[in-house]
């Protein structure tokens, strides 16, 4: 993002003191960054914080009341490379769905020379309700670029879709976008349905406590991220991890438990071409989790683990003869055995072998060094690289494999 010229713009919500971390991010990134804000927004987050973070002046008002200096709408129009209006209110979408302009920022919006992203933000009822949904969709129709809200905690309390999109996963977008300008549109497969699961799983013991493992979901997001640069549509399950992605072929389906992962798999495998499983599943889970947080009154503890379902197995078993699955292996010794039986158990087409003996490679950090093993005993080894290279190799892999 060096040198990109991002101009953001904040209403009137809550998830406004996020914005602040958005602008250190794109400002670590390289990005030029500027902020216009509603007059209602400076309620939620102070001018100064946001001037003094992307070093350059905020504007809120058409002009100074002191000075009667003017900020020119025209000019933010012409400066900006992208324009991010994050968080969005019900308010404001509808404002900019209408073409009224009331306020800096939606003149701004009018003046716009550049592509802009929005990432709403309201609550669950006022996200549901069809007037929101109309505005959207026309600015949707407009060329507007979304990044949907997320499910979850709202300030309100109550829980449901609404939450802005955490900075991280605007950062990404903002990210995507500019690369997806730039790169060639080389779309071997459009028109692909891929569903890939990444992450570690949560598996509770009581309700502040769980059994988890070092998976960062980078291996997962990665692939995400080349996927849908070859044109696919992608759903991707996946386990707690601080990593976000957005792109209008994306839906993200997040989860805790591998139970849960098992049902988001369950229903959408038979809608999809291909399967990629790099979600790190907890083998086990404490056999009942305990409603209460468990009290230290014992010195020994323990706790009943039972088997979690194969998550990857159950594709296997249930797979068309036109679909095709990709399994991981992390084998510490014995590598080319294990998976290829694993290979065989589960019914894949290809694995992906990597092992934790190789230095750099594996878990939780940026790079791996893998093989692919397919089905047709064909045998590929990579050099060690960084995760976002090595997933640009399974995809090519795909992408020339033959049945
Ligand atoms: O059997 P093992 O855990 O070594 O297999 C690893 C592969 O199986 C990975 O692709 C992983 O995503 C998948 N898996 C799964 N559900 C499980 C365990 C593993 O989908 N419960």
């Amino acid at each position: 993002m060096h040198g990109k010229r991002i101009l953001l713009g904040i209403t009137g919500g809550i998830a406004a003191y996020k914005i602040a971390f958005l602008v250190r991010i794109l400002k670590k990134k390289g990005a030029e960054v500027k902020c216009i804000m509603t007059p209602a927004s400076s309620d939620f987050i102070s001018p100064l914080v946001l001037a003094t973070l992307s070093e350059n002046p905020v504007g809120i008002e058409f002009w100074d009341k002191k000075t009667g200096v003017w900020t020119n709408h025209v000019d933010y129009g012409l400066w900006a490379d992208v324009f991010v209006v994050a968080p969005l209110t019900a308010n404001s979408l509808a404002k900019m769905a209408t073409g009224s302009c009331d306020n800096l920022l939606l003149a701004t919006y009018l003046s716009m020379k550049c592509p802009t992203i929005i990432a709403p933000a309201m609550d669950l009822d006022m996200y549901a309700h069809p007037s929101t949904k109309r505005n959207l969709n026309q600015l949707l129709a407009d060329g507007v670029h979304l990044i949907p809200a997320e499910a979850g905690e709202l300030a309100s309390g109550l829980v449901g879709e609404g939450r802005m999109a955490e900075p991280e996963t605007i950062a990404a977008a903002i990210e995507h976008f500019f690369l997806s300008q730039n790169s060639k549109a080389n779309l071997s497969l459009k028109g692909k349905k891929v569903l890939v699961t990444a992450g570690p799983t949560y598996e509770s013991i009581d309700p502040v406590r769980f059994i988890g493992n070092h998976s960062s979901g980078k291996m997962g997001f990665s692939i995400a991220e080349q996927l849908l640069a070859e044109g696919a549509e992608v759903e991707l399950i996946s386990g707690p991890t601080k990593l976000g992605l957005a792109h209008p072929n994306l839906t993200i389906t997040r989860i805790n438990s591998a139970q849960e992962m098992l049902e988001a798999v369950q229903s959408k495998w038979s809608d999809m071409n291909i399967g990629i499983f790099s979600a790190a599943v907890a083998d086990y889970r404490p056999m009942e989790m305990a409603v209460q947080k468990i009290k230290k009154s014992e010195n020994e503890l323990t706790i009943e683990l039972v088997k979690n379902p194969d998550i990857l197995a159950w594709a296997g078993t249930n797979k068309a003869e036109n679909q095709l699955l990709v399994g991981f292996a992390l084998e510490t010794n014995n590598v080319l055995e294990n998976a290829t039986s694993k290979l065989k158990r589960k019914n894949l087409d290809m694995i992906v072998m990597n092992t934790l003996e190789d230095k750099g490679a594996g878990f939780s950090g940026d790079t791996n060094k893998i093989s692919i093993l397919d089905i047709h005993n064909k045998l590929t080894s990579f050099e060690l690289k960084s995760k976002s290279e090595v997933a640009k190799d399974i995809v090519a892999y795909l992408i020339n494999y033959h049945k």
